[in-house]
């Protein structure tokens, strides 16, 4: 079995505390960090470890650091992405709500790289527990001097900040996030400039998933190499899946990347509810499907953008064979369509005709031509929508057609649902 990297102290009852994180080995890796490394090897260690970002992207995380300007007189800001507004997702909840103090070490040691003084933590409205515990936290830390004017006595100094999110699934795009820190609506900003050249109040800016802060003490604790050893060349280290939908046992499970998902549902899931296996969304709900022949294909990076699909969030949905697939893609473009932000037309007003004709034809009034007429609304949003939550939108209802186009057929000359 995988040894637990990221979960290893989440049985302790009190692993939420500093005293347990302490005991755990934890803030050693800062330490070290402050007495043997420069900002600059810093950068290099973690791009030399290829860790790619946890919340939806997967893009380098050291490049990412490589971006900000050294010769800037704005000093950089350090935003930590706690959002998680992608349904089947609950990662982030679970180690802010345990073990918030990976984090907070990863955010000091990136705040070092970076040259960053003020960090901000933008964690959902709706995780109040999550609230508490980082708050508590921040404190704690702060008092142990890991946090403050003078870290360890090395002379960095750095601030953290909680913001509470704008309850909205567009506050987790970074640019919104970064809009609504600053206390504006949450709309995407065009890129470029990208944050690590123009963020938060025009300064240089960096923005992380919680997990991919929660993986940086490990990389200075346990070394380059070990880390590049968990898992595919091109997506190292350890990974925090969220298994949910009809399966026998659904929960957070660390596993190296590369896991097919037959090996993920079967050996960790214990099995579609039903038995059988209809249809699986790989990384949360803009991750387009794959049938029940494509099992098995590999959970990293690369393998499910060679398979048409993404790791996103990483929040793998099992949907078995009493489940219908145009119930669950109406569902979805609901969603998606309540969450536009209405910046850009294509996505504000495809996915509310998208909405209807999906509704149309789960009730039993469909027509055939409404399969072209959602193509093609795919198509023009996919390709013309301003960020990526159109372009997730589209590419999942898109993949859906493709995939199950019979089970469609099946409600419009059935005029209904043939699973209720
Ligand atoms: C609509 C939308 C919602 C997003 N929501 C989140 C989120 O809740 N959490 C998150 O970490 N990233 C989210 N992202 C991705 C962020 O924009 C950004 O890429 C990420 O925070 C970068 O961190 P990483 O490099 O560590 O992955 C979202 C992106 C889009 C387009
Ligand atoms: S794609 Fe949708 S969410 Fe993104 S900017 Fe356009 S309207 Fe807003």
């Amino acid at each position: 079995m995988f040894e637990k990297v990221l979960l290893k102290n989440m049985d302790h009852p009190e692993s939420h505390t500093i005293g347990a994180y302490e005991a755990a080995g934890g803030y050693k890796a800062l330490a070290t960090v402050l007495k043997k490394y420069t900002p600059d090897e810093v950068i290099k260690q973690v791009k030399a470890s290829n860790l790619r970002g946890r919340g939806g992207a997967g893009f380098p995380t050291g490049l990412k650091w490589s971006f900000v300007p050294k010769d800037s007189a704005k000093i950089p800001y350090l935003c930590c992405n706690a959002d998680e507004g992608e349904p089947g997702t609950f990662k982030d909840r679970a180690l802010m709500e345990k073990d918030p103090h990976m984090m907070i070490e990863g955010m000091i040691i990136a705040a070092y790289a970076i040259g960053a003084k003020i960090a901000y933590i933008y964690i959902r409205g709706e995780y109040e527990l999550c609230i508490n515990r980082v708050e508590k936290a921040i404190k704690d830390a702060t008092e142990k001097e890991y946090l403050g004017a003078d870290i360890l006595k090395s002379g960095f100094a750095l601030e953290v900040y909680v913001h509470r999110g704008a309850g909205a699934y567009i506050c987790g795009e970074e640019t919104a996030l970064l809009e609504s820190i600053e206390g504006r609506r949450a709309q995407p900003k065009l890129k470029p400039p990208f944050p690590a050249i123009s963020g938060l109040y025009d300064c240089p800016t960096v923005i992380n998933n919680v997990e991919t802060f929660a993986c940086l003490p490990h990389i200075f604790e346990r070394g380059v190499d070990w880390f590049c050893s968990i898992g595919p060349e091109g997506s190292p280290g350890p990974k925090l899946f969220c298994l949910s939908g009809q399966i026998n046992k659904p929960g957070l499970y660390e596993a190296p990347m590369g896991i097919t998902m037959r090996e993920m549902i079967e050996e960790y899931g214990g099995g579609a509810c039903s038995g059988q296996v209809k249809a699986v969304i790989p990384g949360g709900v803009s991750a387009p499907m794959f049938p029940v022949s494509d099992l098995d294909i590999k959970l990293d990076f690369e393998s499910l953008a060679a398979a048409g699909s993404m790791l996103g969030s990483a929040g793998v949905i099992v949907l078995d064979d009493s489940a219908c697939v145009v119930n669950t893609i109406t569902r979805i473009t609901e969603f998606f369509n309540h969450e536009s932000c209405g910046k850009c037309t294509p996505c504000r007003e495809g996915l509310d005709w998208c909405a209807k004709i999906l509704r149309r034809l789960e009730s039993g009034d469909g027509k055939l031509e409404d399969l072209d007429q959602l193509e093609a609304l795919c198509s023009t949003i996919f390709g013309n929508s301003f960020c990526a939550l159109g372009v997730g939108a589209s590419w999942a209802l898109q993949a859906a057609l493709k995939h199950f186009r019979a089970e469609f057929v099946q409600h419009i000359e059935e005029k209904g649902c043939p699973f209720h």
